[in-house]
């Protein structure tokens, strides 16, 4: 199947999520004019969450744009604190209001905070049966988070959102979510840009004329995970979705998979919650 940068897979609720998208944590006050500009380049997800404090900036980045809000996925997530203080289906209605729209086209659970993340996703199913998010999800979340989920959920998670890179690659997990029809979104997919500097990426780059950054992005959407880089600059969003007009050879496919080192950016959820 050929991919451009407005392909879909299909949720497990039947909601359409474009595979490719801009993430925008840590954008600060260059989000309003990223998102913009992803927009206009034919960006169709835009990654946010109420912990990053910029959902206001996205909701103006949407505007700013000419794209109709109908042709954007936006995602958005409750964090931590609100989830302890029990107070998810609020939270969600100030994110609507900070985005300035009806409606979240993706919701998720942004961290398995112990005690809470069961009590949370059943806030947001909540929320999905009101009619104000179209997909509900996780992030972090690892299988035996799932298992414990799974025995209170109403809804399969449509999408867990991980942190997935080459030197960790998640292979375990992703397999387990395939059981359950639960799409891998991969954040920090450059992780955070350190791996931008890597020989290998570079050297596998150079035989299509692309940089580490379009490499490690046409692995993740060969292999069929969504992904969000983050950027602030322009020429570098433009870069980061340039990749529709190469493909990885099975072999490049597997070097690349083969990098896994279980190498973390992030913190670990198995013993760390925030
Ligand atoms: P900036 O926003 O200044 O462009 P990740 O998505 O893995 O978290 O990586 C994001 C980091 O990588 C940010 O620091 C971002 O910086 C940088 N980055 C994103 N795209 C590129 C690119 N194409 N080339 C170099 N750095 C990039």
């Amino acid at each position: 199947m050929s991919l451009n940068l407005q392909t879909t897979v299909r949720l497990n609720n039947n909601v359409k999520m474009p595979l490719f998208g801009l993430g925008v944590w840590k954008s600060g006050e260059g989000t309003v004019q990223a998102v913009a500009d992803a927009l206009d380049f034919g960006y169709r997800l835009i990654d946010t969450a109420h912990g990053y404090g910029n959902e206001k900036e996205v909701g103006e980045g949407l505007k700013m744009s000419d794209v109709p809000r109908e042709d954007v996925f936006v995602t958005t997530k409750v964090w931590t604190d609100v989830m302890r203080a029990g107070t998810v289906y609020e939270n969600c209605m100030e994110s609507l209001r900070l985005l300035d729209t009806e409606y979240i086209d993706l919701y998720l659970v942004h961290w398995p905070a112990p005690l809470v993340y069961v009590p949370a996703y059943k806030e947001v199913e909540r929320l999905y049966k009101d009619g104000y998010v179209k997909a509900i999800g996780v992030s972090n979340f690892h299988e035996f988070h799932f298992k414990k989920l799974l025995e209170e959920a109403e809804f399969l998670p449509t999408v867990n959102q991980i942190e997935c890179h080459p030197l960790l690659t998640q292979e375990p997990l992703i397999d387990y979510m395939k059981d359950i029809r639960c799409v891998p979104q991969a954040w920090s997919p450059l992780g955070g840009g350190e791996l931008l500097k890597d020989e290998t990426i570079i050297e596998i780059g150079k035989k299509y004329g692309k940089t580490a950054a379009q490499v490690i992005l046409r692995w993740d959407v060969q292999l069929g995970i969504s992904t969000i880089p983050k950027s602030t600059h322009k020429d570098r969003i433009i870069e980061n979705a340039s990749i529709f007009d190469f493909e990885l050879t099975l072999e490049e496919m597997a070097t690349l998979s083969r990098m896994n080192s279980l190498t973390r950016f992030g913190m670990n959820p198995d013993n760390f919650s925030f």
